[in-house]
């Protein structure tokens, strides 16, 4: 099974700014559209809220929120309590890759763990101001894909998809 944390990550490490993201980048949202299709997606709750409403539950996908709040609900999504039992609940389906969607908290959790073995970091090349960050990685991470995009009409700032394994 492969474990999976999808990210745009600025190059001071920024991932978020007051619950959202810090730019608007359409050609990313629709990488991660296409690369999470159809597959599980897990999310702190925090990151699942910032999604306007009239796209959540993400569709085509199981969508998992992570909370410690027992009463939480959240209609067409799975709630769980911990990253252990979100993880559990995605490897049920039939499924071969799994994708942490954020934000900072899931993420540093889930690297931490040591139980991601494949990154997709759209690195933006823009210093933003911003309260949430993405985890500092270790050596062993090799990136083993990239493509460059230029910042045009639609984006103010150039960015490049990234895949990383170790
Ligand atoms: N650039 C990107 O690719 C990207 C992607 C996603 C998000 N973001 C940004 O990241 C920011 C949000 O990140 P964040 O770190 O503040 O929040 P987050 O990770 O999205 O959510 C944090 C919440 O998740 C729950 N949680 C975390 N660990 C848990 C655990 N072990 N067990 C149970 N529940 C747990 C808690 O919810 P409760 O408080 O309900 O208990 C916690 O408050 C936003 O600015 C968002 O836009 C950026």
């Amino acid at each position: 099974m492969i474990i999976s944390a999808i990210a745009a990550v600025a190059e001071n490490g920024v991932i978020g700014k007051e619950g959202g993201l810090p730019w608007s980048l359409p050609d990313d949202m629709k990488f991660f559209q296409r690369t999470t299709l159809n597959h599980p997606v897990i999310s702190g709750r925090k990151s699942y809220e910032s999604i306007p409403p009239q796209f959540r539950p993400l569709r085509d996908r199981l969508n998992i929120v992570v909370t410690r709040d027992k009463n939480y609900v959240a209609p067409g999504a799975v709630v769980c309590h911990s990253l252990a039992d979100a993880l559990e609940k995605a490897k049920a389906e039939e499924t071969k890759e799994i994708f942490i969607i954020g934000g900072a908290q899931l993420y540093t959790e889930a690297i931490e763990a040591g139980i991601v073995n494949r990154l997709y970091i759209t690195t933006v090349h823009a210093k933003p101001e911003g309260d949430a960050f993405f985890p500092t990685i270790g050596k062993e991470w090799k990136e083993v894909w990239s493509e460059k995009h230029k910042a045009d009409d639609r984006h103010k700032h150039s960015f490049t998809l990234r895949v990383l394994q170790r």
